[in-house]
């Protein structure tokens, strides 16, 4: 009887999975065989999703595929893609009225930024080495998880580190002096070090999983183009990478819209040779990594730990600086 019972279950399993909706692979779109299916990942087409949207030119000269063959690809992606559906301005006004923002530490730096990070955004702090960048992703980490009735989230916490610089000593000192819990605020911190450019593409694409189960309202990316910078050096990589940093920022900002989450992000600069006058530092990754980031803040070093702040290209702030300090106890009005 028992046996027959278990015998049921177990047909029962295998309708269910016989019944299971497949999710549709490369493999699957008319004309692209085990072969080219490689060769688009290779390249960084991974998903029906991505093709969907890739243009047929891109696609040709990076997979190396003719390019009438990339234009049948693509709309056969599309045809099979969940492109999404319009928003009315009324659904996208309650959106944006949902937005959270999260202090800095900074008065002043708070002020240039409308009153903080803003969720569904993302905000990129770039700078030369020992700008402070760091130390305002540990800062605002240790905000977040204040309770929201002294101006943090009470939220978790997740940090892509990619040049394992965090510390948890610094995260103690920094929360000691808001009065908070410093092992409490540790727990809260969730912290992956990122060992190359699509491990760290593949811990923002698992964030989702970490905040089904903890309440992430902060994601950080400390440094965003480290690992893309050394790995794909030269010419020939340029646009490899270009289309990998875009999908991944794509996939942050996906989360930021999903989990009402502030994103942070670092980067460093380069010295750009063709400006011959004012600052020649410019930040790496392009124009993908600058017109995805909402609001850029380029970090300066000033004389005994004070640092310049400067708000470029925001949608609807006006451009200006502010002076922060990097202390003891964390991030701090600098004047
Ligand atoms: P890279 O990652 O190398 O590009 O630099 P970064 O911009 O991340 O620099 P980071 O945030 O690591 O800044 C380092 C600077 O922060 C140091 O030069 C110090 O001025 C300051 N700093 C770090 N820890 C402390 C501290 O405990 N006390 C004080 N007063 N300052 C600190
Ligand atoms: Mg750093």
């Amino acid at each position: 009887m028992a046996r027959k019972s278990e015998d049921k279950i177990e047909d029962k399993l295998l309708e269910d999975k016989e019944n299971e909706k497949k999710p549709i692979t490369l493999e699957d779109l008319p004309g692209v065989g085990e072969a080219t299916a490689e060769k688009l990942r290779e390249n960084g087409y991974d998903d029906i999703m991505t093709l969907a949207v890739a243009s047929p030119k891109d696609l040709a000269d990076l997979s190396g595929i003719a390019e009438g063959a990339a234009i049948k690809i693509i709309n056969a992606a599309r045809k099979f893609a969940d492109v999404g559906n319009f928003e009315t301005g009324e659904e996208i006004l309650k959106r944006r009225q949902e937005i959270i923002k999260l202090s800095t530490g900074s008065k002043n730096l708070d002020n240039l930024l409308g009153g903080g990070l803003e969720s569904q955004s993302i905000t990129e702090f770039f700078g030369e080495f020992g700008s402070g960048k760091t130390q305002i992703m540990l800062q605002l980490a240790v905000n977040a998880t204040m309770p929201e009735d002294q101006g943090g989230f009470g939220s978790d916490v997740l940090i892509i580190d990619t040049e394992n610089t965090f510390r948890p000593e610094r995260v103690i000192q920094m929360a000691r002096a808001k009065n908070l819990d410093p092992d409490e605020t540790l727990r809260r911190i969730h912290v992956a070090r990122a060992y190359n450019a699509h491990h760290q593409i593949l811990l923002a694409e698992k964030a989702a999983d970490i905040a089904k189960e903890f309440p992430i309202k902060l994601l950080i990316v400390d440094s965003l183009t480290s690992h893309f910078r050394s790995e794909y050096v030269g010419r020939g990589s340029l646009a490899e990478r270009q289309q990998l940093l875009n999908k991944h920022m794509h996939d942050l900002l996906k989360f930021g819209t999903i989990f009402n989450a502030v994103i942070a992000v670092t980067n460093q600069v380069s010295a750009n040779p063709a400006v011959f006058f004012g600052d020649p530092m410019t930040p790496i990754g392009g124009n993908i990594v600058g017109h995805t980031a909402t609001f850029r803040i380029y970090l300066r070093k000033a004389k005994a730990g004070k640092r310049i702040a400067r708000l470029i290209d925001s949608p609807y702030l006006p451009e200006g600086e502010s002076v922060i300090m990097l202390t003891e106890d964390g991030i701090t009005d600098g004047a």
